[in-house]
């Protein structure tokens, strides 16, 4: 049932070229001119009367969130609150008929997001689940479902399940961009091309990650790690965070590459390994100088750019390179090798990578 891998985690990772092109079969139109969605089938008018988007989850589906922020506020114009579901709930959510609730569940039965996704129907929202499991509770309560389409996931570590999700987010963001006129053709067609690459350069990333495995063995057994990153970046310093930290016990923490010199600098000193992602040009700059200051404190830099990137090299001590695209789909790429290094170090220290120690695939307590 692993298929010839020694984990599900590991094959889960290795799935993904093949289910990201799943999550977008039938989504695209052939000229890559459109997002079609059978399943919404909005009109001009459902898209202009929302006001507002909330998207409520937990854990590995939070994050999917975050980024599916950058995304609706961007390519749709539209504000955006990201919320952990346990929270959500308790926080009296200013929500109304003109909002529109969108859930992130891989299983489709996390108590915390369906009591969420319940609260905000009750307060009237129109609400939609992105989810990978058919007919699960939280897209049988939604309004309206989008499918991820990635298969079962079953290591408790999640993977395809996150990629997947950024996928649905990418192209829910466009097919709402498109019916309230937010973004120009020419910008959407570039975008919609990018995604079509994505399988493609997933696949070229998983073919080599001899690098990443090196990593994993000589700073695996290091008792901190950080990761950084601006923008998208962070929300992906995020994931790459949480992958760590649930199967290799390492406590690993994601900061947003600016905010460290409020506080967290003090921690940062010689050997503790920081991987810092930039992947996003328009805050390319910014990233760097925040790499020096984390050399400057003789930090082990791992640094992960898109593939041509030479000047990253010149501040980091090792590099890791995935292929470019644009800028809102890079994290679908950059999260792999996090997950690589997550599975890897794991790995080296000999834990139950699958079944990682307190943990349950799904939540379905409070
Ligand atoms: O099934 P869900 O997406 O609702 O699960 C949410 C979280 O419990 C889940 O993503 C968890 O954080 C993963 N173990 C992370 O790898």
């Amino acid at each position: 049932e692993k298929g010839g891998y020694e984990h599900f985690m590991i094959k889960e990772i290795y799935e993904q070229p093949k289910a990201i092109r799943e999550t977008m079969t039938g989504r695209l139109s052939k000229d890559d001119s459109t997002v079609l969605f059978d399943e919404l089938k909005w009109t001009k008018e459902e898209a202009a009367a929302i006001k507002k988007i909330v998207i409520t989850a937990c854990g590995t589906a939070y994050h999917a969130g975050i980024v599916g922020k950058y995304y609706l506020e961007q390519l749709a114009r539209l504000p955006v609150e990201v919320d952990i579901a346990s929270e959500f709930r308790y926080r009296s959510p200013l929500v109304d008929s003109s909002t529109l609730a969108i859930v992130i569940s891989q299983s489709g039965e996390t108590s915390d997001t369906l009591a969420a996704l319940k609260e905000a129907k009750r307060l009237g929202a129109r609400t939609l689940a992105i989810t990978n499991v058919v007919g699960s509770s939280i897209a049988r309560e939604a309004d309206q479902v989008i499918y991820t389409w990635a298969g079962p996931e079953i290591a408790v570590a999640s993977t395809k399940a996150y990629t997947t999700q950024l996928v649905s987010l990418c192209l829910l963001a466009l097919y709402i961009a498109k019916l309230r006129g937010a973004i120009d053709q020419a910008a959407l067609q570039k975008i919609i091309r990018g995604l079509k690459n994505l399988p493609e350069q997933a696949h070229e990333i998983l073919e080599d990650v001899e690098p990443i495995k090196t990593f994993a063995t000589q700073y695996g057994f290091n008792e901190d790690v950080f990761f950084i990153g601006r923008s998208l970046d962070y929300a992906v310093a995020l994931e790459g965070s949480l992958k760590l930290k649930e199967i290799s016990y390492i406590h690993a923490e994601a900061y947003a590459a600016g905010e460290l010199k409020h506080g967290t600098l003090a921690l940062i000193i010689e050997g503790v390994p920081v991987i810092a992602l930039a992947t996003q040009t328009d805050v390319y700059e910014k990233t760097i100088s925040n790499i020096q200051e984390v050399k400057a404190r003789d930090a082990v830099i791992i640094g992960l750019g898109f593939k041509g990137d030479k000047n990253l090299q010149k501040y980091v001590d090792h590099a890791i390179f995935i292929p470019a695209t644009e800028k809102h789909l890079a994290p679908i790429l950059a999260v792999i090798p996090l997950q690589l290094l997550a599975y890897y170090a794991a790995v080296t220290r000999g834990c139950d990578v699958d079944k990682p120690r307190n943990l349950a695939k799904s939540v379905t307590v409070e």
